[in-house]
């Protein structure tokens, strides 16, 4: 997938976004490693867990500014509204108990090959399973909608991302020289990752 993720820190973040995602800062995703609990009439009690919802077209400017969180280069709105209305295209969002977004994603299915086009995690949501939230609710539909198989790509370097889906059942298949470009002028080398779903 295009675009290098944020490494580091947060970079960029677009104002109103910090207070979007403040929930999850506190309580965390609810789930697996990170799950939290709070407060709550005179007890602690666990939050429920993230949920996914379709991304449309009133959530270009959200996953514009969730998707500048997580990545070096972040996608205009148009970009989203350009992908999402140029068809075989759809998204999810990952949301917390109380609305919050967390994270999301987007993929592109033609002729029952899909790619996965970007997909990201607020860093304060990771690794509370919300990345394998979003992959599992992709797969699922992708594989509803005669997807037989799955592509992706990861820099080289991003490790979280290569665990999270080589656990998805992802292997390597290629390797693309100098495909991202960072900040800073450095090139990097993308995996290409794959993924059979009908099998
Ligand atoms: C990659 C990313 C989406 C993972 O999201 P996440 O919500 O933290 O992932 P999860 O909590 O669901 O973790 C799922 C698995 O991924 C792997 N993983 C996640 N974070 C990891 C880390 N920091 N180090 C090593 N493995 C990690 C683990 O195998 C984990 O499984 P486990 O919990 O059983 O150990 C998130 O780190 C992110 O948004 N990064 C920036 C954007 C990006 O790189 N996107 C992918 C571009 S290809």
């Amino acid at each position: 997938m295009r675009g290098a993720a944020v490494a580091g820190g947060r970079r960029g973040i677009a104002p109103g976004l910090a207070a979007l995602s403040a929930p999850a800062r506190r309580g965390g995703a609810a789930r697996g490693r990170g799950a939290a609990t709070f407060a709550w009439a005179g007890g602690r009690v666990t939050p429920p867990p993230p949920r996914l919802v379709d991304l449309g077209l009133p959530h270009v400017s959200l996953v514009s500014a969730l998707h500048g969180a997580c990545f070096e280069d972040g996608w205009r709105p148009q970009t989203f509204l350009d992908l999402i209305q140029g068809g075989g295209v759809f998204g999810l969002l990952a949301l917390d108990w109380r609305d919050r977004p967390l994270g999301f994603a987007l993929t592109r299915l033609t002729v029952g090959e899909g790619e996965i086009l970007t997909l990201g995690v607020l860093r304060e949501a990771r690794q509370q399973g919300v990345g394998k939230l979003l992959l599992s609710g992709l797969c699922a539909r992708l594989a509803v909608l005669g997807c037989h198989v799955l592509f992706l790509e990861v820099a080289e370097t991003n490790n979280p991302a290569q665990r999270l889906y080589e656990s998805f059942g992802f292997r390597q298949v290629g390797r693309r020289k100098d495909y991202y470009t960072h900040l800073d002028g450095s090139r990097e080398a993308a995996l290409v990752m794959r993924r059979d779903l009908l099998t």
